[in-house]
């Protein structure tokens, strides 16, 4: 058994929650499966130079199929929460109109087996799988957007509201934005400022009217939001390179939170929106939660870049500094930073709601076992951290790594393995990496086991 620093043992609160992370298109499959409609991910990965490595998450982990063995291994990590997401095209196949009895089932299944595991389900209305029948209609550029995002939190929310008490609405509201509306990383790979404030405006109308039917509906809610913060430096430190870090600053950390939880966007990017904003908006937006989910991995490095929409791009990483053999350098410093900051700024309980370490170096070795050092070494800082954190005040309530399992890397498709679980895409065969053991064994002894 592995033996955890008391430095981060003796610092955790006795009642502190574990879990796991995926979402619904990165592990699911059956695409086309009991009724689901595309979704604009599905398009993406259709496109030539939509997806890196050219695959799509047509099977992936085939999640869908295997969820519970899946569960089980869950269970053998002892964790007390999952963290998931629902496709909204499974439940309305053209994101609107007529529902799909066949996919509401699948988190029926899903949910009743988690509990019956003794997990706890937290579930995301949206993980960036917009119905392709919305995009068709403009998607988050069409104001119209928020109300039918509304209906089908209304169908969730009345279907699984018995069962599943933590709601997150959206999950990294400034990345799918951003890289969807303004950088053409993400689906559905429009470049255009305008279409960016819109999809940014409208999102967190769609935000606000999420919380509000969740909380009409479902008794004894937890709602959250998930959102990306990471701290952003000029590349090299070069003054010419600040205002873009600026600008991606308010871009990246603050579009959503402030708005959503302040009731007010930040500088540059208020006067922009202006156009959009109608009477009453920011009292729609700004709707109480109950708590604050982070998903950090590192900071970010801008540069002045006039060829892109807004100016800014993404510098480089310095080089020198520890790396612990992932390939790329590490700031657990960051972290620990933006989790005191956060807390001093939305004064909301902190959900770690995603961290983790990718990479491609994660193969099984003779004996078929997948040995991960620098995954655990990149925990354990990151824990560390969060315990500097937690001592400084931050008020941290729980951390679910990213991810479970090897899993369909977005834009870059299957190079990427974040899992704790290695899954070897042909034969759907799982393998619990060393730091599964890890992180199985930090649990327990948190515990007091
Ligand atoms: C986050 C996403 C998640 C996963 C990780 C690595 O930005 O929320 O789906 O791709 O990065």
């Amino acid at each position: 058994m592995a033996k955890h620093p008391q430095t981060i043992i003796d610092r955790l609160p006795s009642d502190f929650l574990w879990g796991v992370s995926t979402s619904a298109y990165q592990i699911e499959g059956a695409v086309a499966e009991d009724g689901r409609g595309p979704s604009i991910w599905d398009r993406r990965c259709k496109m030539k130079g939509g997806v890196g490595d050219g695959s799509n998450g047509d099977v992936s982990c085939d999640h869908y199929h295997r969820y519970r063995e899946d569960i089980g291994l869950m269970k053998d990590i002892g964790v007390d929460a999952y963290r998931f997401s629902i496709a909204w095209p499974r439940l309305l196949p053209t994101g609107k109109g007529a529902v799909n009895e066949a996919g509401l089932d699948f988190y029926d299944r899903l949910i009743d087996s988690l509990l019956d595991a003794g997990i706890t389900p937290w579930a995301t209305l949206y993980h960036w799988d917009l119905p392709q029948g919305l995009d068709d209609l403009g998607g988050w550029t069409n104001r119209d957007c928020a109300g039918w995002f509304a209906d089908y939190a209304v169908l969730a929310a009345k279907r699984y509201g018995d069962r599943v008490k933590h709601f997150a609405t959206f999950n990294e509201f400034s990345v799918f934005t951003l890289f969807g509306y303004a950088i053409d990383w993400a689906a559905p790979g429009v470049t255009d400022r305008n279409a960016h404030l819109k999809a940014i405006h409208h999102v967190n109308l769609a935000h606000g009217a999420g919380v509000d039917v969740l909380r009409s509906l479902v008794p004894d809610v937890s709602i959250g939001a998930i959102h990306n913060r990471q701290k952003v430096l000029p590349e090299g430190g070069m003054p010419e390179n600040q205002a873009a870090a600026d600008l991606l600053d308010e871009h990246w950390n603050r579009a959503f939170p402030d708005p959503q939880i302040l009731g007010h966007y930040p500088p540059q990017i208020a006067r922009a929106i202006e156009p959009y904003v109608q009477a009453g908006d920011m009292a729609r937006i700004c709707r109480p939660i109950d708590w604050f989910g982070l998903n950090h991995y590192g900071p970010i490095f801008a540069k002045a870049d006039p060829a892109t929409t807004w100016g800014f791009g993404w510098g480089d990483t310095p080089s020198g500094g520890p790396d612990y053999g992932i390939g790329w350098r590490i700031f657990p410093e960051m972290f620990r930073d933006e989790l005191i900051t956060l807390t001093e700024r939305y004064r909301l309980p902190v959900y770690i709601t995603e961290n983790g370490c990718g990479g491609d170096r994660d193969v099984p070795d003779a004996r078929g076992q997948v040995i991960d050092p620098h995954r655990i070494k990149y925990l354990e800082v990151y824990h560390q951290a969060m315990c500097d954190a937690i001592a400084a005040g931050a008020d941290v309530r729980g951390y679910f790594v990213w991810s479970l399992l090897d899993n369909f890397e977005w834009g870059s498709g299957y190079g990427q393995r974040f899992g704790l679980i290695y899954v070897d895409f042909p034969t759907q065969k799982r393998i619990p990496k060393e730091s599964a053991r890890w992180y199985r064994d930090l649990i327990r002894q948190a515990r007091g086991g």
